[in-house]
């Protein structure tokens, strides 16, 4: 048996496993401790009720022989695809047609499957700190090349350092492809117009596909902020969206996404003459390793579309975003300097006294009962920092946050 031998160049982070263990000695040795998550990259609110009717009417249109469903659309049903291209896209001035959007089971996959279409040898743009999974996919499909120092041969890490407000910088050389990721985890910073057009301008001139990963799209307040790459003149031509239903209205559990790639978007292949679709591509990597998200959880998603639909989400978020601004604020009159909490449920912080990311999360537990998560576990630039999110309860939040003011 020959394996993927590029398992065993995966860094193991073990940041879950070991935030457990911490949690489960202190609770052995304090049984009495109440204490309260602000870590969690899960939600807690339940489904939007708009889903759970949806949910309910689509059961049983599958309980009857006229109405039920079997194989669907790999790349999802027309009715989702629509209600997103017209509500997503075209409500904000984006050119964005059905039949570019690729209906899924997560982001998480999408991003990841994404790495299916390119061969070994490109070099690959991460920011540093940021979600795992661009990194550790790539690892896996072997497209990172071997370990070399801290990282690997063909990835350009893209250091977020506070002093440019923990935003990536346009790097010197030129990159094949960049991951984005706006709102951000773990920081929560937003990339405005300026910033993601000067991201355009860079892949244009340089050849450089952009995969936008907006998955937190929804928590945008600010107007004067992109929900959308497309926003940005030509980034049909450069960039590929992935955006999800999970925290946008409840669906961790659910489990639905989508990713748009535009039928404009080209890429130059190094030993071809003429360039390829990347739409074509997609399509056809879904439709051999993929056979769709389930009928009623389609209908669920579409549900959300409704005026009733898109009030609940509203309402649902606004918690949310009420958690993440007063967990921003307590630290803030503490003295400490921080990113995020506002159009976004990450608040990201800058651990005191120069303790590292894993002390804190020591202290923040032994003195307050507050889990939070090291922000080391984002990446070497995450070393320093510390994640908090609102996806806890309002009322578990507001207990964390009084205990934080009152020490
Ligand atoms: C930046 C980012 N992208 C994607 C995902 C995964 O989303 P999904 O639940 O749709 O797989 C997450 C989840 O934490 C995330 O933080």
């Amino acid at each position: 048996m020959i394996i993927n031998s590029n398992f065993g160049n995966v860094k193991e982070t073990y940041l879950f496993v070991e935030i457990a263990r911490r949690v489960s000695d202190y609770r052995a040795a304090n049984p009495t401790a109440d204490i309260i998550r602000l870590g969690i990259g899960d939600v807690t609110q339940p489904l939007p009720q708009a889903a759970i009717r949806a949910l309910h009417e689509a059961v049983d249109e599958m309980a009857r022989a006229e109405t039920f469903r079997g194989y669907g659309p790999e790349q999802g049903y027309d009715f989702l695809r629509e209600a997103i291209a017209e509500h997503d896209y075209r409500a904000r001035g984006c050119d964005i047609e059905a039949d570019e959007i690729f209906v899924s089971d997560g982001a998480k996959s999408d991003t990841a499957n994404f790495a299916d279409l390119f061969g070994k040898g490109n070099i690959i743009g991460i920011s540093n700190p940021v979600y795992p999974v661009y990194l550790d996919s790539n690892v896996l499909a072997g497209h990172s090349g071997q370990p070399a120092g801290d990282g690997y041969e063909n990835i350009r890490y893209l250091d977020c350092l506070p002093e440019n407000d923990f935003k990536p910088q346009i790097p010197d050389g030129r990159l094949d492809i960049v991951y984005l990721c706006s709102p951000n985890n773990p920081s929560g910073v937003v990339l405005t117009r300026d910033d993601l057009k000067k991201w355009v301008d860079y892949a244009l001139e340089n050849k450089t596909l952009i995969l936008f990963d907006a998955a937190y799209e929804r928590y945008i307040r600010d107007n004067t902020l992109p929900h959308s790459i497309y926003e940005i003149p030509d980034a049909r031509k450069v960039a590929v969206e992935f955006r999800s239903f999970s925290k946008t209205a409840g669906f961790t559990g659910l489990r639905c996404a989508y990713t748009v790639v535009p039928k404009t978007l080209e890429v130059t292949v190094s030993t071809g003459n003429k360039p390829l679709k990347l739409h074509s591509m997609w399509l056809r990597r879904q439709t051999t390793k993929f056979n769709g998200v389930p009928y009623i959880v389609q209908r669920a998603a579409a549900a959300l579309y409704t005026r009733e639909g898109q009030e609940q989400i509203g309402r649902i978020i606004d918690i949310y975003l009420e958690n993440a601004r007063t967990i921003r604020k307590v630290f803030e009159e503490k003295g400490l300097r921080v990113w995020g909490g506002e159009n976004s449920p990450y608040v990201w912080l800058k651990v005191p006294g120069g303790m590292t990311s894993w002390e804190f999360f020591d202290h923040l537990l032994d003195r307050y009962h507050i889990v939070g998560t090291p922000g080391s576990g984002f990446g070497t630039m995450g070393e320093g920092y510390f994640r908090l999110t609102g996806f806890g309860s309002p009322e578990k939040t507001a207990e964390a946050v009084e205990r934080l003011r009152m020490g």
